[in-house]
């Protein structure tokens, strides 16, 4: 019950927000690719990235996780296209042999090759039977399948890993 009444209330606040104050959440954002801020931000040693790991950097974007799957690095926004929801936790994975990132709020799914969307709110916090809320809240934020916004990295010939933006 607490849960249906704290979504109600996010939903609540959302639709005041965005109807009657001409507020726009951050999905409305340009996820995908953000302007170039030509830099190169160096993100460490490569051995603190082996295989499964992530790391988390800073930049003037905002936190990037950058992440080793199966011996390949890939750099995606920390920031949800739904809700603009924070995924440093999100799920990391190989599906299909493409490798994803999953958001924990509402299992949004993105490809982090290109960003692409795979899945968008197929459940809350991934409790069966939230579904249908999911699906209501789906609607709101970010426009259903925004990618999420992937840099490409590099990386020294002294091994140092760098996010290019
Ligand atoms: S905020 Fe990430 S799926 Fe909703």
């Amino acid at each position: 019950m607490h849960l249906a009444s704290t979504l109600l209330a996010i939903i609540a606040a959302l639709t005041l927000s965005e109807a009657f104050l001409g507020l726009k959440s951050p999905g409305h954002l340009p996820f995908r690719r953000l302007p170039s801020l030509a830099a190169t931000v160096p993100v460490g040693s490569v051995t603190e990235l082996p295989p499964g790991e992530r790391k988390v950097v800073d930049t003037e974007a905002g936190a990037v996780i950058v992440t080793n799957v199966g011996g390949s690095l890939y750099a995606v926004l920390a920031k949800c296209p739904h809700l603009g929801l924070p995924m440093k936790t999100g799920v990391i994975a190989i599906e299909g042999g493409e490798p994803t990132i999953t958001c924990k709020f509402h299992n949004s799914k993105f490809a982090l090759t290109d960003g692409k969307c795979k899945a968008w709110s197929e459940s809350v916090f991934g409790i069966k039977g939230t579904e249908g809320i999911a699906g209501f809240v789906g609607g709101f934020g970010g426009a259903k399948g925004s990618p999420a916004t992937v840099f490409p990295t590099s990386m020294s010939e002294e091994g140092i890993v760098s996010i290019e933006m």
